[in-house]
């Protein structure tokens, strides 16, 4: 008996880690989908009447990314637009999330639209649902037109009247075709790493600029979706993508408790509430040691608009360890440094860009999100990692690592849609490897590998699986 037990608790766990993930959770209209952005992937970036946005700007000062790369070649999607559509169809993708440049449809950020830059994204969704690959448009992604960042970018709030123009103006001219739309991408990350970090564009550092900006990236968000819906079928879908870290303990003392709290407040609840409760949670300000931004009778309820779905990105999680008075006293002043998060567990792996592989923390937030929240619908917006590939010179790039990655992530995907939380969709980063913002080109995320000093694509192992998995549904 004790031998049947083993040989069955052994073939069962190669199953839970070899097979494929539970098909069945998963409807028939159901996104698989691999994810860009503009000025990861374009390139072109004086072509056809752009104009710099603040990441070209950013990127050029030196030691702002990983030796001095910019987005200027990338993976010059902008000329390999119709054979990288053709391999998302290879991969068997039925779902494309890309974003629009604002800069390259409106230069100045307002007034004159170039509709070259339009007639790129009009191209590409026409190639995509030429294939069944249905579009998912982020409206922005982080490359603010450097003419509104001159004129305070996301610090001023005509930044967010512009961009609700900018999303009319892709509305009409997409909107027949388009159903699933994305206004902002991570504004978190816009915010904090933006304003208060300084690791990407702008590079500001300083928290109480990081707030403002913020509030008016989700003033932005809420005043588009009117403006999106006016031009859209009956059908269309329109949300905004948050990045996600469910924070757990290190420990059960009770500051770590009251550090858990805190954590989960900045790094998950700081857009979510608003989005979803209309207002911000009690603590975010005190605890980063700010002043609320300048909000406006409406504000909340303009920023609290319906919306159809919520998209979740998610890559990993938070361990954090609050600290003891005398800790906080001897080592900073900083009332966010009332905690620490834990950068190296004991038996985790970690991803190239030292993140914790935790694919148990995707069905934390996506189950707390709809119980707490309750959004109509969910979507992962982003799931994946980078890994150190090595291309062999031919046609092979064996990740296995990603592979179990993206196997795990879908199977707890499967997971949670057993819970009956509705997902619509799951959506990797990203489909090509890509300009990783400040870490530049090193870091490789993509299905699908670019040979930078030839443009050349090679499907990865993972992109075949990926392609093999989809087939098999
Ligand atoms: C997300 C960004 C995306 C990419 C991945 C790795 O935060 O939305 O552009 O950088 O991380």
């Amino acid at each position: 008996m004790s031998i049947t037990n083993d040989t069955a608790s052994l073939s069962r766990s190669r199953i839970d880690t070899q097979s494929a993930p539970a098909a069945a959770a998963f409807p028939p209209d159901f996104l698989w989908g691999a994810a860009t952005s503009a000025y990861q992937i374009e390139g072109a970036v004086l072509e056809d009447g752009r104009a710099p946005s603040m990441w070209d700007r950013f990127a050029a000062i030196p030691g702002a990314t990983y030796q001095g790369q910019t987005g200027e070649v990338a993976a010059d999607h902008y000329h390999h637009m119709q054979e990288d559509v053709a391999l998302m169809a290879q991969l068997n993708l039925n779902a494309y999330r890309f974003s629009l440049s604002w800069p390259r449809i409106l230069p100045q950020g307002i007034g004159a639209v170039n509709e070259r830059g339009l007639d790129f994204y009009d191209r590409l969704v026409d190639a995509l649902l030429a294939r069944g690959i249905r579009p998912l448009a982020t409206l922005y992604h982080w490359d603010l037109p450097m003419a509104l960042q001159d004129r305070g970018g996301w610090l001023v709030r005509d930044t967010a009247y512009a961009f609700a123009d900018y999303a009319e103006v892709v509305a009409r001219r997409l909107g027949d075709r388009v159903e699933w739309w994305l206004t902002q991408n991570e504004p978190w990350c816009t915010a904090y790493l933006g304003y208060a970090l300084g690791i990407h564009a702008p590079g500001m550092h300083d928290k109480q600029l990081a707030v403002v900006a913020g509030h008016h990236a989700l003033l932005a968000h809420g005043l588009s979706v009117p403006r999106l819906r006016a031009h859209l079928s009956s059908q269309a879908q329109v949300g905004i993508a948050l990045d996600f870290y469910p924070v757990y303990a290190a420990d059960d003392r009770p500051e770590t408790l009251h550090a858990v709290k805190r954590a989960d407040t900045f790094r998950n609840r700081w857009f979510l509430d608003p989005l979803f409760r209309g207002h911000y949670p009690d603590d975010l300000f005190s605890d980063l040691g700010v002043a609320p931004p300048p909000i406006h009778e409406d504000d909340f309820s303009i920023i609290s608009t319906p919306i159809d779905f919520l998209g979740v990105n998610y890559y990993s999680r938070m361990l954090v360890r609050g600290r003891t008075d005398t800790e906080i006293m001897a080592e900073s002043t900083m009332p966010a440094d009332s905690y620490e998060a834990i950068e190296r567990i004991p038996g985790a792996s970690y991803t190239e860009m030292g993140w914790e592989v935790f694919p148990d923390g995707l069905a934390n937030i996506l189950t707390r999100i709809h119980h707490e929240y309750a959004p109509n619908a969910l979507i992962v917006t982003e799931s994946g990692a980078a890994f150190d590939d090595h291309w062999d010179g031919n046609s092979n790039i064996h990740d296995q690592q990603r592979i179990d990655y993206l196997r795990e992530h879908i199977q707890t995907v499967a997971q949670v849609i057993r819970q009956d939380v509705l997902i619509k969709g799951y959506v990797v980063w990203s489909f090509l490897d890509n300009f990783e913002w400040s870490e530049g080109y090193r870091k490789r995320f993509g299905l699908v590998y670019v040979d930078y000093a030839t443009q050349r694509r090679i499907v990865k192992d993972s992109g075949r699986w990926y392609a093999d998995f989809v087939a098999s549904l």
